[in-house]
């Protein structure tokens, strides 16, 4: 049953958590599957529509399945997957290795095959798993083989989006586990400081991502400027890492925080997780973007860069005299072009010169690069030898180059 292209590319859909936390429900989500065709989303290649953590009930049935909110889904999941689909679209669940989920519903520990059968009758394509409440005598490891193999044998083609937040050296067994993606980092807070920890501390593990099982440094925060449910989480204060298990209590003592980022910084953002061939999963209220929003998360230049049909992770390469802020990323297209990310996470304005016998191509060559820049969308013109620019605070340029003879 296995799609053998299921995930080849990273994955791209929306998903509840980031704005609506705990508060979703039927109406909530059928007005975002609206707006993912309305505003031009599906057309940009977002497929999966995912509802997150506190869709069910707080107990099993008698017979042991998972029992959908009635209050919140009052029509059952089938129908709303149903209503997915008739859009076009596909959609993803939530559930948890351990026994309960962050928000304390049930897990599917112990579950794993019944779960996913039920997953497969409601028309099910995507399951993000989390890892709350893992008992502490077993590996995590088993547990996302587990659930890998019931999907599996569900009868149904499922994504499986393992999500226990880089712990446990994931790296080293998640690809044979037979998940699609990865969480490697900690949650994703809706500014600036945490968009450069969660990609600062993915370079390096370029090697583990790839087709079939792509490294998600988390959700997008593209388009928040600070407007979530659970702005606690969002808060500068909680450490990378942290996770969010929350009691009713907890609810109520969570004040609002101010969040936020830039446009510019938002840009940074996703420019940042497109190159490092993370799944795009926007995280914003789709059914309010900026114009600037959505913008930035429709840049279909910027997206075909994640897609690339290779996959190959980007390689860095510091700013001599600046490496501390000034970096690039250059990602090998399967065109034979380059992508290339320029960044500067300083707070000043940064130099930046890409020689070009860094990323192979030298003088002697006779070679070229024709340089298209991805945000302005336009075309700089035919550059020998290296390429200088001067790069905004927490600003990128994304650029595709062409190799191309010069004499
Ligand atoms: C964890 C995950 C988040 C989200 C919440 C839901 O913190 O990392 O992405 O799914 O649980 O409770």
């Amino acid at each position: 049953m296995q799609d053998k292209y299921l995930a080849l590319t990273p994955p791209m859909g929306w998903n509840s958590w980031n704005t609506f936390s705990w508060e979703i429900n039927e109406e909530l989500i059928k007005t975002a599957v609206d707006a993912m065709v309305s505003e031009g989303l599906k057309d940009a290649g977002y497929e999966y529509v995912v509802i997150d953590d506190s869709w069910s009930e707080k107990q099993r049935d008698k017979d042991g399945k998972l029992v959908p909110d009635h209050i919140k889904f009052p029509h059952g999941i089938k129908a709303l997957a149903d209503y997915v689909h008739s859009k076009g679209l596909k959609f993803g669940i939530y559930s948890c290795a351990g026994t309960h989920t962050c928000c304390g519903h049930p897990g599917s520990f112990e579950h794993e095959f019944d779960d996913a059968e039920t997953f497969a009758e409601w028309g099910v394509d995507f399951l993000k798993y989390d890892y709350c409440y893992k008992p502490d005598n077993i590996p995590g490891e088993i547990l996302y083989k587990r659930m890998s193999t019931a999907l599996r044998n569900c009868g149904r083609d499922i994504v499986f989006s393992a999500c226990n937040w880089g712990n446990d050296n994931v790296y080293k067994w998640i690809r044979e586990s037979g998940a699609h993606m990865f969480r490697s980092t900690g949650d994703i807070q809706d500014n600036w400081e945490s968009i450069k920890r969660l990609a600062l501390s993915q370079i390096g593990n370029e090697c583990y991502g790839g087709n079939y099982c792509h490294n998600d440094i988390d959700m997008l925060v593209v388009g928040m400027y600070g407007g979530s449910i659970n702005q606690w989480i969002n808060s500068a204060d909680t450490a990378e890492g942290d996770v969010a298990v929350m009691t009713d209590a907890d609810k109520v003592k969570s004040e609002p925080r101010l969040g936020g980022c830039t446009d510019e910084e938002y840009k940074t953002h996703f420019s940042l997780w497109a190159l490092m061939d993370s799944p795009l999963m926007i995280g914003c209220d789709i059914r309010h973007m900026t114009p600037a929003t959505k913008n930035i998360l429709t840049n279909k230049d910027v997206i075909a860069i994640n897609q690339d049909i290779e996959c190959r992770a980007p390689y860095c390469i510091k700013q001599w005299n600046n490496p501390e802020n000034v970096f690039s990323l250059v990602k090998p297209m399967s065109d034979g072009s380059y992508a290339i990310g320029l960044f500067n996470f300083g707070d000043r304005e940064g130099e930046m010169s890409l020689q070009f016998w860094d990323i192979g191509l030298t003088t002697a060559s006779g070679r070229g690069l024709d340089i298209y820049d991805c945000w302005e969308h336009k075309e700089l013109g035919t550059f020998t030898e290296r390429f200088c620019t001067v790069v905004p605070p927490h600003g990128c340029m994304v650029l595709r180059a062409k190799v191309v003879k010069v004499k």
